[in-house]
Protein backbone atom coordinates (compact mmCIF):
# COMPACT_ATOMS: atom_id res chain seq x y z
CA UNK A 1 0.00 0.00 0.00
CA UNK A 2 1.46 3.41 -0.67
CA UNK A 3 2.60 5.87 2.26
CA UNK A 4 -0.13 8.05 1.46
CA UNK A 5 -3.06 5.06 2.10
CA UNK A 6 -1.00 3.88 5.27
CA UNK A 7 -0.78 7.60 6.58
CA UNK A 8 -4.19 8.64 7.97
CA UNK A 9 -4.00 5.26 10.28
CA UNK A 10 -0.21 6.13 11.54
CA UNK A 11 -1.68 9.55 12.19
CA UNK A 12 -4.50 8.80 14.07
CA UNK A 13 -1.95 6.17 16.34
CA UNK A 14 0.12 9.51 17.20
CA UNK A 15 -2.91 11.09 18.39
CA UNK A 16 -4.30 7.95 20.72
CA UNK A 17 -1.00 7.83 21.69
CA UNK A 18 -0.92 10.77 22.58
CA UNK A 19 -3.96 10.90 24.43
CA UNK A 20 -3.38 8.55 26.61
CA UNK A 21 -0.34 10.12 27.66
CA UNK A 22 -1.55 13.67 28.32
CA UNK A 23 -4.13 11.63 30.23
CA UNK A 24 -1.15 9.82 32.16
CA UNK A 25 0.47 12.89 32.82
CA UNK A 26 -3.29 15.13 34.00
CA UNK A 27 -2.10 17.50 30.96
CA UNK A 28 -4.16 19.61 28.12
CA UNK A 29 -2.04 20.19 25.34
CA UNK A 30 0.82 18.22 23.54
CA UNK A 31 3.31 20.87 22.17
CA UNK A 32 6.27 19.49 19.92
CA UNK A 33 8.87 21.41 18.55
CA UNK A 34 10.68 20.07 15.43
CA UNK A 35 14.04 21.86 16.57
CA UNK A 36 16.60 24.42 15.87
CA UNK A 37 20.06 24.96 13.80
CA UNK A 38 23.07 24.23 15.90
CA UNK A 39 26.23 26.78 15.13
CA UNK A 40 29.87 25.86 15.95
CA UNK A 41 30.74 27.74 18.81
CA UNK A 42 32.24 31.05 17.70
CA UNK A 43 31.08 30.13 14.16
CA UNK A 44 28.42 31.21 11.59
CA UNK A 45 28.28 27.77 10.41
CA UNK A 46 25.99 24.79 11.16
CA UNK A 47 25.86 21.33 12.48
CA UNK A 48 23.58 19.04 9.99
CA UNK A 49 20.24 19.34 11.58
CA UNK A 50 18.71 16.35 13.54
CA UNK A 51 15.32 16.72 13.88
CA UNK A 52 13.03 16.16 17.20
CA UNK A 53 12.21 12.41 16.15
CA UNK A 54 8.94 12.73 18.34
CA UNK A 55 7.91 15.85 15.87
CA UNK A 56 9.35 13.52 13.09
CA UNK A 57 6.90 10.79 14.13
CA UNK A 58 3.90 12.68 13.45
CA UNK A 59 5.17 14.79 10.08
CA UNK A 60 7.22 13.31 7.32
CA UNK A 61 9.74 16.60 7.35
CA UNK A 62 13.43 16.16 8.29
CA UNK A 63 14.48 19.73 7.06
CA UNK A 64 12.73 21.60 9.19
CA UNK A 65 13.62 23.57 12.06
CA UNK A 66 11.39 26.00 13.93
CA UNK A 67 8.43 24.87 13.22
CA UNK A 68 5.98 23.10 15.55
CA UNK A 69 3.06 20.67 16.14
CA UNK A 70 0.52 21.70 19.07
CA UNK A 71 -2.21 19.16 19.64
CA UNK A 72 -5.14 19.44 21.88
CA UNK A 73 -7.29 16.12 22.05
CA UNK A 74 -10.41 16.19 20.23
CA UNK A 75 -9.28 19.03 17.97
CA UNK A 76 -6.96 18.74 14.57
CA UNK A 77 -3.62 19.40 15.29
CA UNK A 78 -2.07 22.76 14.51
CA UNK A 79 1.25 23.00 12.51
CA UNK A 80 3.47 25.88 12.83
CA UNK A 81 5.43 25.79 9.82
CA UNK A 82 8.64 27.91 9.58
CA UNK A 83 9.20 29.26 5.95
CA UNK A 84 11.58 31.87 5.59
CA UNK A 85 11.82 34.64 3.25
CA UNK A 86 15.39 33.69 2.43
CA UNK A 87 17.82 34.06 -0.54
CA UNK A 88 21.05 32.82 1.46
CA UNK A 89 19.62 29.95 1.80
CA UNK A 90 17.30 27.21 0.16
CA UNK A 91 13.53 27.90 2.55
CA UNK A 92 11.18 24.77 2.80
CA UNK A 93 8.49 24.75 -0.24
CA UNK A 94 5.55 25.29 0.53
CA UNK A 95 3.91 22.53 2.62
CA UNK A 96 2.80 20.33 0.25
CA UNK A 97 1.76 16.12 0.27
CA UNK A 98 -0.49 13.69 1.58
CA UNK A 99 0.07 14.88 5.50
CA UNK A 100 -1.52 18.15 5.27
CA UNK A 101 -5.02 17.89 5.20
CA UNK A 102 -4.34 16.25 8.77
CA UNK A 103 -3.29 19.40 10.15
CA UNK A 104 -4.04 22.92 10.25
CA UNK A 105 -1.39 24.12 9.11
CA UNK A 106 0.28 27.79 9.55
CA UNK A 107 3.20 28.88 7.88
CA UNK A 108 5.41 31.24 9.74
CA UNK A 109 7.94 33.44 8.16
CA UNK A 110 10.08 34.25 11.92
CA UNK A 111 10.54 31.18 14.23
CA UNK A 112 8.84 33.49 17.17
CA UNK A 113 5.92 33.88 15.22
CA UNK A 114 4.82 29.91 16.13
CA UNK A 115 4.18 31.44 19.67
CA UNK A 116 0.78 32.62 17.81
CA UNK A 117 -0.12 29.31 16.96
CA UNK A 118 0.23 27.45 20.30
CA UNK A 119 -1.94 27.63 23.27
CA UNK A 120 -1.78 30.92 25.51
CA UNK A 121 -1.99 29.02 28.93
CA UNK A 122 0.88 26.29 28.90
CA UNK A 123 0.72 25.66 32.82
CA UNK A 124 -1.05 22.30 31.78
CA UNK A 125 0.85 21.92 28.51
CA UNK A 126 3.09 18.82 27.91
CA UNK A 127 6.37 21.07 25.55
CA UNK A 128 8.70 18.45 24.11
CA UNK A 129 11.95 19.61 22.64
CA UNK A 130 15.46 20.24 23.67
CA UNK A 131 15.91 23.38 25.62
CA UNK A 132 17.61 25.84 22.80
CA UNK A 133 13.37 25.69 20.72
CA UNK A 134 12.13 27.68 23.70
CA UNK A 135 10.44 30.42 22.12
CA UNK A 136 9.46 33.21 24.61
CA UNK A 137 7.76 31.57 27.59
CA UNK A 138 7.09 28.06 25.72
CA UNK A 139 9.89 26.05 27.47
CA UNK A 140 10.50 22.30 26.86
CA UNK A 141 9.32 20.53 29.59
CA UNK A 142 9.55 17.11 28.68
CA UNK A 143 7.61 15.58 31.47
CA UNK A 144 8.68 11.98 31.86
CA UNK A 145 5.20 10.31 32.29
CA UNK A 146 4.40 11.82 28.71
CA UNK A 147 7.96 10.74 27.64
CA UNK A 148 7.78 7.07 28.84
CA UNK A 149 4.60 6.48 27.61
CA UNK A 150 5.66 7.69 24.15
CA UNK A 151 8.80 6.08 24.07
CA UNK A 152 7.50 2.44 25.34
CA UNK A 153 4.72 2.71 22.18
CA UNK A 154 7.10 4.13 19.53
CA UNK A 155 8.80 0.60 19.86
CA UNK A 156 5.71 -0.49 17.88
CA UNK A 157 5.94 1.04 14.48
CA UNK A 158 2.77 1.36 12.13
CA UNK A 159 2.21 0.08 8.67
CA UNK A 160 3.63 3.15 7.65
CA UNK A 161 6.70 3.34 9.33
CA UNK A 162 7.65 0.02 7.83
CA UNK A 163 6.88 0.92 4.93
CA UNK A 164 9.24 4.05 4.99
CA UNK A 165 11.80 1.18 6.95
CA UNK A 166 11.48 -0.72 3.68
CA UNK A 167 12.47 1.78 1.32
CA UNK A 168 15.11 2.87 4.16
CA UNK A 169 16.65 -0.46 3.29
CA UNK A 170 16.52 -0.17 -0.04
CA UNK A 171 18.80 2.34 -0.43
CA UNK A 172 20.83 0.78 1.86
CA UNK A 173 21.17 -2.32 0.06
CA UNK A 174 21.81 -0.08 -2.93
CA UNK A 175 24.39 0.72 -1.73
CA UNK A 176 25.84 -1.82 -0.08
CA UNK A 177 25.77 -3.63 -3.56
CA UNK A 178 28.02 -0.84 -5.16
CA UNK A 179 30.43 -1.00 -1.82
CA UNK A 180 30.59 -4.33 -2.27
CA UNK A 181 31.72 -3.94 -6.57
CA UNK A 182 34.38 -1.06 -5.20
CA UNK A 183 35.74 -3.14 -2.78
CA UNK A 184 36.37 -6.08 -5.42
CA UNK A 185 37.93 -3.46 -7.74
CA UNK A 186 40.25 -2.85 -5.16
CA UNK A 187 38.91 0.88 -4.22
CA UNK A 188 40.37 2.10 -1.08
CA UNK A 189 37.78 3.13 2.04
CA UNK A 190 36.83 6.75 0.62
CA UNK A 191 36.23 5.74 -2.95
CA UNK A 192 33.37 2.93 -1.55
CA UNK A 193 32.31 5.83 0.88
CA UNK A 194 31.50 7.61 -2.08
CA UNK A 195 30.53 4.75 -4.28
CA UNK A 196 28.25 3.55 -1.30
CA UNK A 197 26.70 7.20 -1.06
CA UNK A 198 26.34 7.98 -4.78
CA UNK A 199 24.48 4.91 -4.63
CA UNK A 200 22.45 5.37 -2.07
CA UNK A 201 21.72 8.66 -3.47
CA UNK A 202 22.42 10.14 -0.14
CA UNK A 203 24.95 13.01 0.70
CA UNK A 204 26.88 12.61 3.92
CA UNK A 205 24.70 14.81 5.69
CA UNK A 206 21.48 12.36 5.10
CA UNK A 207 22.93 8.77 6.06
CA UNK A 208 21.30 8.18 9.64
CA UNK A 209 24.91 7.13 11.22
CA UNK A 210 28.38 8.07 9.57
CA UNK A 211 29.53 4.99 7.16
CA UNK A 212 31.29 2.48 8.75
CA UNK A 213 33.91 1.49 5.80
CA UNK A 214 36.91 -0.63 7.05
CA UNK A 215 39.26 -2.42 5.11
CA UNK A 216 41.55 -5.24 7.03
CA UNK A 217 42.47 -4.88 10.65
CA UNK A 218 40.47 -1.53 10.74
CA UNK A 219 37.30 -4.19 11.08
CA UNK A 220 38.49 -5.02 14.69
CA UNK A 221 37.48 -1.08 15.12
CA UNK A 222 34.04 -1.10 16.16
CA UNK A 223 32.99 2.33 15.02
CA UNK A 224 35.65 3.02 13.11
CA UNK A 225 35.66 6.07 10.45
CA UNK A 226 37.43 6.21 7.57
CA UNK A 227 39.68 8.78 6.54
CA UNK A 228 40.68 9.57 2.93
CA UNK A 229 44.11 7.51 4.29
CA UNK A 230 46.22 6.27 1.23
CA UNK A 231 45.01 3.37 -0.75
CA UNK A 232 46.39 -0.29 1.18
CA UNK A 233 49.03 -2.00 -1.00
CA UNK A 234 46.26 -4.61 -0.41
CA UNK A 235 42.89 -4.98 0.69
CA UNK A 236 42.06 -8.73 2.10
CA UNK A 237 38.76 -7.88 4.11
CA UNK A 238 35.73 -5.65 4.01
CA UNK A 239 33.44 -4.31 6.95
CA UNK A 240 30.73 -2.14 6.38
CA UNK A 241 28.53 -0.69 8.14
CA UNK A 242 25.77 1.22 6.15
CA UNK A 243 22.61 2.67 6.30
CA UNK A 244 19.89 4.44 4.56
CA UNK A 245 17.06 7.41 5.48
CA UNK A 246 13.53 7.64 4.55
CA UNK A 247 11.87 10.71 5.90
CA UNK A 248 13.95 10.03 8.97
CA UNK A 249 13.51 6.38 9.19
CA UNK A 250 16.58 4.44 9.10
CA UNK A 251 18.16 1.19 8.37
CA UNK A 252 21.34 -0.15 9.85
CA UNK A 253 23.42 -2.77 7.71
CA UNK A 254 26.50 -4.61 8.03
CA UNK A 255 28.46 -6.92 5.52
CA UNK A 256 31.40 -8.10 6.04
CA UNK A 257 33.79 -9.57 2.94
CA UNK A 258 37.12 -11.44 2.01
CA UNK A 259 38.99 -11.26 -1.29
CA UNK A 260 40.13 -14.43 -1.36
CA UNK A 261 38.79 -18.22 -0.06
CA UNK A 262 40.49 -19.52 3.12
CA UNK A 263 40.05 -19.71 6.91
CA UNK A 264 38.47 -15.64 7.19
CA UNK A 265 36.22 -16.19 3.91
CA UNK A 266 35.23 -19.60 5.98
CA UNK A 267 34.44 -17.69 8.75
CA UNK A 268 32.47 -15.11 7.79
CA UNK A 269 29.84 -17.36 5.67
CA UNK A 270 29.27 -19.35 9.56
CA UNK A 271 28.41 -16.42 11.14
CA UNK A 272 26.06 -15.25 8.13
CA UNK A 273 24.55 -18.28 8.56
CA UNK A 274 24.10 -18.56 12.42
CA UNK A 275 23.13 -14.83 12.17
CA UNK A 276 19.92 -16.08 10.04
CA UNK A 277 19.30 -18.83 12.51
CA UNK A 278 18.90 -16.00 14.82
CA UNK A 279 16.78 -13.96 12.86
CA UNK A 280 14.61 -16.99 12.43
CA UNK A 281 13.68 -16.46 16.35
CA UNK A 282 12.95 -13.36 16.07
CA UNK A 283 9.64 -14.00 17.68
CA UNK A 284 6.70 -12.21 19.79
CA UNK A 285 7.29 -13.33 22.84
CA UNK A 286 10.99 -14.12 22.82
CA UNK A 287 13.28 -12.40 25.22
CA UNK A 288 16.00 -10.65 23.46
CA UNK A 289 18.06 -11.15 26.10
CA UNK A 290 18.15 -14.78 25.95
CA UNK A 291 18.58 -14.70 21.94
CA UNK A 292 21.75 -12.40 23.12
CA UNK A 293 23.20 -15.20 25.23
CA UNK A 294 21.86 -17.60 22.57
CA UNK A 295 23.90 -15.59 20.16
CA UNK A 296 27.01 -16.04 22.44
CA UNK A 297 26.71 -20.15 22.50
CA UNK A 298 26.58 -20.37 18.65
CA UNK A 299 29.35 -17.76 18.94
CA UNK A 300 31.11 -20.33 20.90
CA UNK A 301 30.53 -23.10 18.61
CA UNK A 302 31.78 -21.17 15.33
CA UNK A 303 34.81 -20.96 17.53
CA UNK A 304 35.43 -24.07 18.82
CA UNK A 305 34.44 -25.64 15.64
CA UNK A 306 36.63 -23.81 13.56
CA UNK A 307 39.75 -25.06 15.92
CA UNK A 308 40.24 -21.42 17.34
CA UNK A 309 39.38 -22.05 20.80
CA UNK A 310 39.49 -25.25 23.04
CA UNK A 311 36.51 -24.89 25.05
CA UNK A 312 32.92 -26.61 25.00
CA UNK A 313 30.50 -23.25 23.63
CA UNK A 314 28.87 -23.46 27.30
CA UNK A 315 32.43 -23.09 29.42
CA UNK A 316 33.48 -20.23 26.79
CA UNK A 317 30.00 -18.07 27.75
CA UNK A 318 30.24 -18.92 31.84
CA UNK A 319 34.20 -17.54 31.26
CA UNK A 320 33.82 -14.79 28.61
CA UNK A 321 35.71 -15.92 26.37
CA UNK A 322 32.81 -15.20 23.65
CA UNK A 323 33.21 -11.75 25.02
CA UNK A 324 36.52 -11.22 23.77
CA UNK A 325 35.61 -12.11 20.08
CA UNK A 326 31.76 -10.73 20.32
CA UNK A 327 32.17 -7.71 22.81
CA UNK A 328 28.51 -5.74 21.34
CA UNK A 329 25.37 -6.58 22.03
CA UNK A 330 23.31 -8.57 19.59
CA UNK A 331 21.13 -5.89 18.68
CA UNK A 332 18.73 -2.91 19.33
CA UNK A 333 15.52 -1.08 18.33
CA UNK A 334 15.88 0.28 14.64
CA UNK A 335 13.33 3.25 13.67
CA UNK A 336 13.41 6.77 14.02
CA UNK A 337 16.89 6.44 15.93
CA UNK A 338 19.43 3.67 14.88
CA UNK A 339 19.83 3.21 18.21
CA UNK A 340 16.00 3.87 18.89
CA UNK A 341 14.58 4.39 22.45
CA UNK A 342 12.55 2.21 24.48
CA UNK A 343 14.98 -0.64 24.75
CA UNK A 344 15.50 -1.13 28.19
CA UNK A 345 11.60 0.18 29.23
CA UNK A 346 9.65 -2.00 31.73
CA UNK A 347 6.54 -0.58 31.14
CA UNK A 348 4.70 2.22 29.56
CA UNK A 349 4.87 4.01 32.59
CA UNK A 350 9.10 3.79 32.36
CA UNK A 351 11.59 1.75 34.92
CA UNK A 352 14.20 -0.77 33.33
CA UNK A 353 14.41 -3.92 32.36
CA UNK A 354 18.18 -5.31 33.58
CA UNK A 355 20.65 -6.27 30.75
CA UNK A 356 22.00 -9.75 31.78
CA UNK A 357 24.77 -9.95 34.08
CA UNK A 358 28.23 -9.94 32.25
CA UNK A 359 26.94 -8.09 28.92
CA UNK A 360 26.83 -4.01 29.37
CA UNK A 361 26.51 -3.25 26.09
CA UNK A 362 23.30 -5.11 25.09
CA UNK A 363 21.01 -2.40 24.00
CA UNK A 364 18.20 -4.01 24.15
CA UNK A 365 15.90 -6.53 27.07
CA UNK A 366 12.33 -6.12 26.50
CA UNK A 367 10.47 -9.31 24.94
CA UNK A 368 9.63 -8.77 21.56
CA UNK A 369 6.14 -7.62 20.19
CA UNK A 370 4.64 -7.41 16.61
CA UNK A 371 5.57 -4.60 15.31
CA UNK A 372 8.56 -4.31 16.34
CA UNK A 373 11.98 -3.32 14.47
CA UNK A 374 15.24 -4.50 15.47
CA UNK A 375 18.89 -5.63 14.80
CA UNK A 376 20.40 -8.65 14.91
CA UNK A 377 24.12 -8.43 14.40
CA UNK A 378 26.20 -10.77 15.44
CA UNK A 379 30.14 -10.71 14.65
CA UNK A 380 33.57 -12.26 15.70
CA UNK A 381 36.69 -9.89 15.73
CA UNK A 382 40.42 -9.85 16.34
CA UNK A 383 40.95 -7.09 18.82
CA UNK A 384 44.26 -6.69 19.93
CA UNK A 385 43.58 -4.98 23.27
CA UNK A 386 40.85 -7.58 24.15
CA UNK A 387 43.13 -10.56 23.27
CA UNK A 388 46.09 -9.69 24.93
CA UNK A 389 43.91 -9.23 28.09
CA UNK A 390 43.11 -13.31 27.41
CA UNK A 391 46.37 -14.29 26.67
CA UNK A 392 46.99 -13.14 29.73
CA UNK A 393 44.43 -15.17 31.66
CA UNK A 394 43.94 -18.79 32.86
CA UNK A 395 41.87 -19.62 29.67
CA UNK A 396 45.04 -18.64 27.57
CA UNK A 397 46.04 -21.94 26.80
CA UNK A 398 42.14 -23.04 25.40
CA UNK A 399 43.37 -20.41 22.29
CA UNK A 400 44.85 -21.63 19.44
CA UNK A 401 47.06 -18.35 18.83
CA UNK A 402 48.52 -18.60 15.71
CA UNK A 403 45.12 -19.65 13.74
CA UNK A 404 43.96 -16.58 15.91
CA UNK A 405 47.51 -14.45 14.64
CA UNK A 406 46.76 -15.24 11.09
CA UNK A 407 43.31 -13.49 11.23
CA UNK A 408 44.36 -10.39 12.96
CA UNK A 409 45.32 -8.98 9.60
CA UNK A 410 40.97 -9.16 8.28
CA UNK A 411 40.13 -7.61 12.04
CA UNK A 412 36.64 -8.80 12.03
CA UNK A 413 33.23 -9.74 11.15
CA UNK A 414 29.68 -8.36 11.42
CA UNK A 415 26.39 -9.35 9.45
CA UNK A 416 23.42 -7.00 10.40
CA UNK A 417 20.13 -7.10 9.46
CA UNK A 418 16.90 -5.57 10.48
CA UNK A 419 14.32 -7.76 12.02
CA UNK A 420 10.79 -6.71 11.76
CA UNK A 421 8.64 -8.55 14.37
CA UNK A 422 5.14 -10.18 13.05
CA UNK A 423 2.99 -12.47 14.82
CA UNK A 424 4.55 -15.29 12.56
CA UNK A 425 7.43 -15.30 10.89
CA UNK A 426 9.67 -12.60 11.03
CA UNK A 427 10.08 -10.01 8.02
CA UNK A 428 13.94 -9.36 6.88
CA UNK A 429 13.76 -6.34 6.04
CA UNK A 430 17.52 -5.72 4.67
CA UNK A 431 17.67 -9.70 2.84
CA UNK A 432 14.10 -8.59 1.44
CA UNK A 433 15.63 -5.35 0.22
CA UNK A 434 18.67 -6.84 -1.28
CA UNK A 435 16.76 -8.89 -3.42
CA UNK A 436 14.34 -6.00 -4.55
CA UNK A 437 17.42 -3.91 -5.45
CA UNK A 438 19.09 -7.12 -7.13
CA UNK A 439 16.04 -8.08 -9.32
N1 LIG B 1 25.65 1.18 13.00
C1 LIG B 1 25.59 1.17 14.41
C2 LIG B 1 25.14 -0.12 14.92
O1 LIG B 1 25.17 -1.12 14.23
O2 LIG B 1 24.63 -0.23 16.00
MN1 LIG C 1 23.14 -1.75 14.65
MN1 LIG D 1 25.23 -1.05 12.16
Amino acid sequence: MALAELYPEHLREQLRRADAALQRAGLEHLLIASGVEHYGFLDDQTYPFRPNPHFLAWVPLNRHPSSWIAYTPGNKPVLAYYQPEDYWHEPPAAPSGFWTDHFDVRVIREPDQARAHLPADLSRAAILGEANSAIGDCLPNNPDAVINYLHYHRACKTPYEIARMRNASRRGASGHIAAMEAFHEGLSEHQIHLEYCAAANHTEHDLPYANIVALNEHAAILHYHHTPAPHPTQSRSFLIDAGGSDAGYASDITRTYAREPGAFADLVASVDAMQQTLVDEVRAGRDYRDLHVECHRRIGAILQQSGLVRMTPESQVERGVTSVFFPHGLGHFLGLQVHDVGGFQRDEAGGSIDKPPGHPYLRLTRTLEPGHVLTIEPGIYFIPMLLARLRASDDASAINWAGVEALLPYGGIRIEDDVHVTKGAPENLTRDAFRAVAA
